[in-house]
């Protein structure tokens, strides 16, 4: 099983590549596209390095050709103060990206049989109580524009007979990286609130159900198109906060009911604050109808397993310094 991950060394490429290999063991061979050489030594020795910056140019036809699967999950950081050059950056690392990457498959003798695409629920826009679904009409904004131009450049590899999966991860919980290593220190220190109202939805998903679901459209030849990976259970902020609050062992009452104001995000973020105060209600349609079983569809376990995953790292990092 050849499978080659662009953008592969960071939070969500680690855990589909570990569970890539918990499936394929020794008959997995995994290449990580990465910019940066020094990193690169850093990688696991299963793992293969390939030094490329897929933004800046097509790499070679020989990194895709024959890989039974490619999985491009490269993209600039969106939490910034989104400044001109921030969204440049944000774009570029995307759709350029991803127009780089389809060029070597045209250029291939043989070119791989599916590609995953990352995207993000940011496709729906900010869309109060509605009910999204992969069939949704996309919303408004710039990180909605950014994953349906993002997309529209992964679809291209269908004409060469490629079979696509665009990956709409919603906000994804693991330990080590992402969402919970911004907001989980700030709630164990007791300091956790809910948002404004607290009435906008949150579509998350635990990183062991994103890389599950990623491996499973990989498994599934059936499966094309847009895959919302996210959990069956979306929340309102309130109840995301009130949940987190318990997780870390802190009175919930109180984090329900202190609200920080959506401007104080603003000031920070500019326009980029529009990722924490934005609505989504995502369903995984796609995936539940495929037969997707979900080790973690409810929030409550999925945070009380990252906490403890968390609280493990960090004692062990604590034991080796
Ligand atoms: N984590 C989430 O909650 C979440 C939610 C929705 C969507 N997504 C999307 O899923 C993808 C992977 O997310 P992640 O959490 O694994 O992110 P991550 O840890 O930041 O990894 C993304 C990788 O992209 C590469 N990259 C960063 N900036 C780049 C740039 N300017 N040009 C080219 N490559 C660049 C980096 O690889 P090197 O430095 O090794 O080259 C990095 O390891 C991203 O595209 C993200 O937008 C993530």
């Amino acid at each position: 099983m050849r499978i080659v991950v662009v953008g592969g060394r960071g939070f969500l490429g680690q855990a589909i590549l570990r569970s890539c290999f918990n499936t394929w063991g020794r008959e997995l061979q995994a290449t990580v596209v990465t910019r940066r050489r020094e990193r690169a030594e850093l990688l696991p020795v299963w793992q293969r390095p390939f030094v490329w910056d897929v933004s800046e140019s097509v790499p070679p036809p020989s990194l895709v050709n024959g890989a039974d699967a490619v999985i491009n999950l490269a993209g600039e950081s969106v939490v910034q103060r989104w400044t001109q050059a921030a969204k440049q950056r944000i774009r570029d690392s995307r759709v350029l990206a991803t127009r780089n990457l389809v060029e070597s498959f045209r250029q291939a003798a043989q070119p791989p049989k599916i590609l995953i695409n990352a995207s993000a629920t940011g496709y729906y826009g900010d869309r109060g109580d509605e009910e999204l679904t992969e069939e949704s009409p996309p919303g408004q904004g710039f990180l909605s524009e950014i994953c349906q131009l993002w997309e529209e450049e992964a679809m291209r590899a269908s004409e060469l007979g490629v079979r696509v999966v665009c990956a709409r991860f919603g906000i994804v919980l693991g330990a080590g990286g992402g969402f919970v290593e911004r907001v989980m220190p700030i709630f164990e220190w007791g300091l956790g609130a809910k948002i404004g109202s607290g009435k906008q939805w949150i579509s998350w998903v635990h990183i062991s159900d994103a890389a599950g679901m990623v491996l499973h459209a990989i498994k599934k030849e059936q499966m094309k198109g847009a895959m919302n990976v996210v959990a069956p259970n979306p929340v309102t902020n309130k109840e995301f906060t009130r949940t987190l609050a318990m997780a870390v062992g802190k009175p919930a009452f109180l984090a329900t009911l202190l609200s920080v104001p959506p401007f104080i995000f603003r000031l920070q973020l500019g326009e980029g604050a529009s990722i924490l105060t934005a609505s989504q209600k995502v369903l995984p349609k796609l995936a539940l109808s495929t037969g997707y079983t979900f080790a973690f569809p409810e929030l409550e376990l999925a945070l009380r397993e990252v906490y403890f995953q968390r609280r493990a790292m960090e004692k062990a990092l604590a034991t080796t310094s």
